[in-house]
């Protein structure tokens, strides 16, 4: 802690324990303590931590060739593509490497299908993204964030984009009549503003408000995806893994990262269909490590593990008694207000403002009685635990929360 402390920027404030080794839904601490890991690394851990097939592939593939960069073919790549598509069910896939490179290429894709295909007067292209988003940390997706850290400091800001409230098709609709906008940027549920889980028919609202406009949905999943709500996809919680979208929220644009490697690597991706990912000629974007051999076999045995180990099943059912035990805890403690989520990503609002210290401090209580977690706000705690979690490790989870925000509230 003191190297990092005085070695490296300052830009985190982490919870005071330091992680050494990690199984599964556990990590264990210098001192040999044991935890669990109820963060996942902001949801990129679905499948466990070390998971023995992604480590497996990645071991194998590192001594073998880890990059080549896209001036020349390698041999996974191709298999790699092939699987990405026919999992999500989309024509082409754009390998990058971490969430925010996909959002920004995702609004490059955007743009450029917009004067190319839409024709949209140059220069002139609007996207339209939601009140309390989390896209990343680039120049140009904290251009138009509206959490006032993300942004202090940080300007000028890249044009072309208009905030509306998160949840409201009607302003989406009022936004969507400017003939500029090429795309509607949006989580299925915003991870980082507090776990807001938006009314059930909002994405097949917007994707039908978007077809009508002739506006691409672009569907940001990075902290959504690969099983974390209860489905593959928070955009469509019928589709499965290599089926067929029903066509209510299918997205013209899907943004994946993090569980994409379930924590092993950096991989992210954006799928689309040809009528959107053919107006990108070479020379117009890359990355040297996006698509290198190592993530595209990282990729494929975390997407394995999801598939064969039922990772979305599983977060439906325990989502729904992890909440159970929350609304129990609620009903006994007026500390806690309300849970919200689907699946394994879940909040709990505290009963207290937005810039007090009590979600901190009932994770420094939580850490101490045997389990990680990190508010999002002052008065929101985010309990998102690895996917491979059992009922029992559930019951047992749920009732360390208890006891904590029990004695924390007996306090006060
Ligand atoms: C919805 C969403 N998009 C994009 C990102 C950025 O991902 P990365 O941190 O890998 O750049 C995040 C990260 O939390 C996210 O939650």
């Amino acid at each position: 802690m003191a190297l990092e402390n005085e070695h490296g920027a300052h830009n985190y404030h982490p919870l005071p324990v330091v992680l050494d080794r990690g199984e599964g839904v556990f990590v264990w601490d210098l001192e040999g303590v044991r935890y669990y890991d109820f963060l996942s690394a902001y949801s990129a851990v679905n499948q466990g931590h070390c998971h023995p097939r992604i480590v497996e592939a990645m071991v194998e593939q590192t001594r073998k060739l880890t990059l080549t960069s896209r001036a020349f073919y390698n041999s996974v790549l191709g298999a790699y593509e092939r699987y990405m598509t026919a999992f999500f069910a989309f024509d082409k896939v754009l390998p990058m490497n971490t969430g925010a490179e996909a959002v920004e290429t995702a609004i490059k894709l955007a743009r450029k299908w917009g004067y190319d295909v839409k024709g949209v007067p140059a220069n002139q292209a609007v996207i339209v993204v939601c009140d309390g988003n989390f896209h990343g940390r680039t120049t140009t997706i904290v251009s138009f964030s509206t959490d006032g850290d993300a942004t202090g400091g940080f300007g000028p800001f890249t044009p072309g984009f208009k905030i509306i409230p998160y949840n409201d098709l009607d302003a989406l609709k009022g936004a969507l009549a400017d003939p500029n906008v090429v795309g509607f940027l949006v989580e299925p549920i915003q991870g980082e503003a507090g776990v807001f889980t938006p009314a059930d028919d909002y994405m097949s609202g917007a994707r039908s408000l978007c077809s009508d406009a002739n506006v691409l949905l672009m569907a940001d999943e990075v902290q959504t995806g690969i099983a974390r709500t209860g489905s593959l996809l928070a955009s469509e919680p019928g589709f499965t893994h290599g089926g067929s979208w029903d066509g209510l929220s299918k997205p013209d644009l899907l943004i994946l990262g993090k569980a994409l490697s379930g924590g092993a690597y950096p991989v992210s991706a954006v799928l689309a269909d040809n009528a959107v990912m053919d107006v990108i000629h070479p020379g117009q974007h890359g990355s040297t490590f996006g698509g290198n051999p190592v993530a595209a076999q990282v990729a494929i045995a975390a997407l394995d593990v999801v598939r064969d180990e039922q990772l979305s099943e599983r977060a439906l059912r325990l989502g729904i008694r992890f909440r159970a035990a929350m609304n129990d805890l609620i009903a006994d403690c007026s500390l806690i207000t309300k849970v919200r989520g689907r699946g394994l990503l879940n909040a709990i609002l505290i009963n207290d403002t937005e810039d007090s210290s009590t979600a901190w401090d009932i994770c420094v209580a939580l850490k101490e009685n045997g389990l990680l977690a990190k508010p999002t706000h002052g008065n929101i705690i985010r309990f998102a635990p690895p996917l491979v979690i059992t009922a029992e490790q559930i019951d047992e989870c749920a009732a360390i929360i208890r006891k904590t925000v029990l004695e924390i509230a007996q306090k006060r």
